[in-house]
């Protein structure tokens, strides 16, 4: 796609933001916050005309949303409506908990959704807000070199004890959120509609653990545990791998590769 007139990128401050500002940064890129742009409300007057808008902005607390579904809702629907009116071509980023797990293989784009929480409820509804313009990619376990997510926090906590306690009864695809925004690049020459992007590859979080440590020369343990011994308050897919079933999806490196990555750029 040409970007003649720039790319307009919503949560801008999230990790995915951040690699998405980069990868676009040849073109003109808006990049908006929260601060810019709170998306529960309607669009601010004065946006330029864009080429795409990468609508990255999203209530994100998978937890959270159990106890706040209403405002959970307001930021992953109520936004993705607001996105929908600038009218332009769109991405919007949807998630593999819109799957239920039980599929005892890898999902396809073909395979119907069935949300376990209110997170994962939410992300379907956006969906259906995008509207017909836009691209939806459904992505899994993303991780990158800003914000909170799984593998710097390992690395912290790895750094402070000899032992971590990680679920071993979830299997995903971990997503470096720089191969994911090089393939949303690729994305803009192919048809609008659902696709599949996460990294090659899966594993469980205790394993993805043990790779963090392994690639960043921690000497702590992994002691694996069962989801239910969490008691976290948002039911999770325990098998929630996607893959694309259609043939000219863009296709992400291995998500070991983009963990040395991303260890790499954190100095870990
Ligand atoms: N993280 C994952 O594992 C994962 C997996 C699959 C799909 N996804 C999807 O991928 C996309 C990007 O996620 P991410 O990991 O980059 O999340 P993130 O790091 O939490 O970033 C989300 C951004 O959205 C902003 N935001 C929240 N509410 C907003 C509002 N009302 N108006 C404007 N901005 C708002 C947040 O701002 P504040 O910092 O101010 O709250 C944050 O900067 C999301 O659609 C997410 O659902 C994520």
């Amino acid at each position: 796609m040409e970007l003649s007139r720039g790319v307009l990128v919503t949560g801008a401050a999230g990790q995915l933001g951040a690699a998405l500002r980069e990868e676009f940064a040849p073109a003109n890129v808006i990049a908006l916050t929260r601060a810019d742009w709170d998306v529960t409300l309607p669009p601010p007057r004065d946006l330029p005309a864009v080429d795409v808008v990468l609508h990255a902005a999203a209530w994100t607390d998978v937890d959270g949303a159990e106890a706040s579904p209403q405002e959970a809702a307001a930021v992953n629907v109520g936004g993705t409506l607001h996105v929908a009116e600038l009218d332009s071509p769109l991405v919007v980023f949807s998630t593999d908990y819109v799957f239920d797990g039980r599929k005892g293989e890898p999902y396809v784009e073909s395979d119907a959704p069935n949300p376990l929480s209110v997170y994962g409820r939410t992300k379907l509804q956006a969906e259906g807000a995008a509207g017909e313009n836009a691209w939806i990619v459904r992505t899994s376990w993303l991780f990158g070199w800003t914000s909170a997510n799984f593998v710097r926090t390992m690395l912290r906590l790895g750094a402070e004890r000899d032992e971590v306690a990680v679920v071993d009864d979830q299997r995903g695809s971990p997503t470096y959120v720089g191969h994911l925004a090089s393939a949303v690049g690729e994305l803009l020459d192919r048809p609008r509609g659902v696709w599949h992007l996460a990294a090659d590859g899966d594993c469980t979080w205790a394993e993805f653990a043990e790779a963090i440590f392994d690639e960043s020369g921690l000497s702590c343990r992994v002691r694996p545990i069962k989801t239910d011994e969490l008691g976290r308050p948002a039911p999770r897919p325990s098998n929630s791998v996607l893959r694309s079933e259609r043939p000219d999806a863009p296709r992400l490196p291995h998500w070991r590769e983009g963990l040395r990555t991303c260890l790499e750029r954190l100095g870990a």
